[in-house]
């Protein structure tokens, strides 16, 4: 008996021994990972201590050798692929955690990684990590769109610990690029002066651009940037990186440069993510947190191409039916402001009826009762039509528009509420504010707390309620016009650190149900202007309202800066009473994205209706190549004072080139404007449109046949005279 228990105990040794050794070697045997799109890879390799390496980011390795992990032996030690704070990593980690037992630090291991096939154009790879002894477990997601050249990285976090681990830093993405320098092209502004860009040499060290606004994320900046390795790249040439990070809340990018003669190289962490900012977040045994999606691109011909694949990509993928065709509309906010009544917004629907647009969209000031909405002090959170301005309510309106031959839109800001409100009374737990401090307003309003499911119910029920007691609704514009301060949520009681992360992940949850019960309508994301421009919010909107700002010349300057990141279907331009300049300037500038018009088209002469209402037709004619053309930015607005830019159908059949003159001065020279895009082997007809009756076109060859060639070398010679004057040039490839 004892010698059978002693046999015993000898073969399960034996066997436990075998198992290890199994396992050691199975760890041991180094795994090659590699994510590719149709130009660009990103290859992982395991290493000998079962720790995720980074062996390769970059223009595809065609070369066999891709796959063969001996070509990786040598690979640096500190390439790690999502390195955790705590044990031998001493630069900025991906994730930092404080264990259930108070143990700081992590130590991940590869556990396994797996492929799943969505379709011929994407795949999405799977790498399992866990910690080497505690029930920790980070899951990296990475989405390659083969066409597209875009991957979106993310990463998923859970552990069965005793109680809740604290994550003090969880990134969604680290990468790495080897340098000497890096020049980050890095995109910042403020209400009415969006999407201003600079070039910076990033200096050694750590350099974060970040947001701690909760809401309007992206009021000072933004989370999409560029990064030219070794010299700063240009439109057609260069190595670029471009990377945005999907959240509607505060982010940071940070980006660690290290200049290391030992085992670091010179090289540049990319370490984007949630802003960890009074966000050191208590994860539960067994919840899973999922980190934003970080999407981003690698072109080796400069940033035209890094933009062309994100736009791509966002029409595929990032927004809202991307496909979708756009509304044209006119909007009353800057003729009516808060005052207006029944009568006067049906009078008005003449206008957008006359000048052939879509969609009439009724702004801000339309309800509250017992606190009218007559300015910006009162009402909101009471989503009842007043009764006095609408006594008929908002289907009255509805109907009237479907009367006329267009469509109704309209204008909500469900997220916040003014303490002169019902709501308010009613609800004074449901805001964000502060205990034992003064009341903190901005615009006379509060942020509504999304962090509570009530008040997430509440939300949705304002969409919910707007769409189904009145059919026929067409269009929302949804606002958000002030950020976070003085935060506190009474829901969230002893959790505050939960915060800003649950209240974004709140709007997700109002927004995907009302996707799910609405998924046609079209819906633009408004900010005071471009609080919200990032692909979180995004993947629930058809586009996004860029700036308050619609001066045209501060435009050209506004949508280019978006241009680098958002496809132009998605940024809704209009034409408004900002700025001196001619109907034609504004127009012209406005139908290089998303066509609106905010003016009084009653005040207009005929012929300007009339010159709206062919520009209008025009558009509608070139909606494909506008919205979801390919984009060369052909001369910057920056250094000189002329600015151009064309779309290019996906045939090359079609396209239409913008080219504007600013403040130009007599005397002044310029480059040809040389296009891009075409088949240099076709003949194509260049002709100006957009023109009003009176003038004639200042394109001397208009309606002449060039070679795509030609265009594409010699090109044409800058035509337009004077300042403020612009032009649109029309062109199709012809069969002669
Ligand atoms: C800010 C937006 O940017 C404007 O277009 C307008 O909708 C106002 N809010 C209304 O309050």
């Amino acid at each position: 008996m004892k010698k059978q228990a002693m046999n015993k105990r000898y073969w399960l040794k034996t066997l436990l021994i075998v198992m290890a050794c199994c396992y050691l070697g199975k760890s041991a045997i180094a795994q090659t990972i590699i994510i590719a799109t149709k130009s660009n890879s990103l290859i992982f390799k395991v290493d000998r201590n079962n720790h995720l390496q980074q062996a390769w980011f970059g223009e595809k390795l065609q070369s066999s050798q891709a796959a063969d992990t001996s070509m990786y032996k040598d690979l640096p030690a500190f390439n790690p692929a999502f390195p955790s704070g705590g044990m031998g990593y001493v630069f900025e980690p991906a994730i930092q955690v404080t264990h259930a037992d108070g143990n700081p630090s992590l130590d991940l291991n590869y556990i396994e990684s797996s492929v799943e096939k969505e379709n011929e154009d994407v795949s999405i790879t799977h790498i399992q990590l866990k910690d080497a002894v505690y029930p920790f477990y980070v899951t990296l997601h990475f989405k390659a769109c083969k066409n597209e050249n875009v991957v979106e990285e993310w990463a998923t976090i859970r552990h069965e610990e005793k109680s809740p681990v604290t994550l003090n830093r969880y990134a969604s993405s680290f990468l790495t690029l080897s340098a000497n320098n890096f020049y980050l092209t890095h995109f910042y502004g403020d209400w009415a002066s969006e999407m201003k860009y600079e070039e910076t040499k990033l200096p050694e060290g750590i350099y974060n651009i970040q947001s701690k606004l909760g809401t309007r994320a992206t009021n000072y900046e933004v989370p999409s940037f560029m990064i030219s390795p070794d010299k700063p790249a240009d439109e057609n040439h260069g190595n670029v990186f471009a990377g945005s990070l999907a959240w509607s809340g505060n982010f940071n990018l940070q980006f660690e440069n290290i200049r290391s003669n030992g085992h670091a190289g010179n090289s540049l962490k990319l370490i984007p993510g949630i802003n960890a900012y009074a966000s050191a977040y208590l994860l539960k045994p067994k919840e899973i947190f999922n980190t934003p999606h970080f999407i981003f691109t690698w072109s080796t011909t400069g940033k035209g191409q890094a933009s062309r694949n994100f736009h791509q990509w966002a029409l595929n993928y990032g927004v809202w039916n991307g496909h979708q065709k756009r509304q044209t509309l006119l909007n009353n906010w800057e003729t009516t402001f808060f005052n207006f009544t029944q009568d006067t917004l049906v009078k008005l629907f003449d206008g957008a009826k006359k000048i052939g647009v879509d969609v009439f969209l009724l702004d801000d000031g339309w309800f509250g009762n017992k606190h009218p909405r007559h300015g910006d002090t009162a009402g909101l959170g009471d989503w009842q039509a007043n009764k006095k301005i609408l006594p008929d309510g908002i289907q009255y309106l509805v109907k009237q528009a479907a009367q006329k031959d267009i469509k109704f839109g309209i204008w909500v800001e469900p997220e916040m509420v003014n303490p002169k409100s019902e709501l308010y009374e009613q609800h004074p737990e449901w805001v964000l504010k502060l205990p034992n401090r003064p009341v903190n307003l901005s615009r006379n309003q509060l942020v509504l707390d999304l962090t509570n499911p009530k008040v997430q119910d509440f939300v949705f029920g304002v969409l919910h309620n707007l769409l189904t007691e009145n059919p026929g609704i067409a269009y929302i514009k949804w606002d958000c016009n002030r950020f976070m301060t003085n935060t506190y949520s009474n829901y969230l009681a002893s959790n505050q650190q939960a915060l800003y992360v649950d209240y974004a992940r709140g709007f997700y949850n109002v927004l995907e149900r009302v996707r799910k019960e609405f998924p046609d309508l079209e819906m633009m994301l408004c900010s005071g202007g471009g609080g919200r421009a990032e692909y979180g919010a995004l993947k629930y909107f058809n586009e996004f309202w860029a700036s308050d700002n619609t001066d045209p010349v501060e435009r050209i300057f506004i949508q280019w800066g978006y241009s680098y990141f958002f496809p132009a279907a998605t940024v809704c331009d209009h034409v408004t009473n900002w700025g001196n300049e001619s109907l034609k300037f504004k127009i012209d500038v406005a139908m290089q994205g998303k066509l609106g018009f905010d003016i009084n088209i009653n005040r207009l002469t005929e012929k300007e209706i009339q010159f709206c209402r062919s520009a209008v037709d025009n558009y509608k004619r070139l909606q494909d190549v506008l919205n979801y053309g390919s984009l060369y930015r052909l001369i910057a607005p920056y250094n000189s004072s002329i600015a151009s830019l064309m779309y290019v159908d996906s045939s090359r059949k079609k396209a239409v080139v913008f080219n504007y003159n600013m403040n130009v001065h007599h005397g002044d020279t310029y480059q040809n404007i040389i296009f891009e895009g075409l088949n240099p082997d076709k003949k194509y007809e260049v002709k100006e449109i957009n023109l009003p009756e009176e003038t004639g076109s200042a394109f001397r060859q208009s309606g002449k046949i060039f070679d795509g060639d030609f265009l594409m070398k010699e090109g044409l010679t800058w035509y337009l005279n004077g300042a403020l004057t612009s032009s649109i040039l029309e062109v199709t490839e012809v069969d002669k």
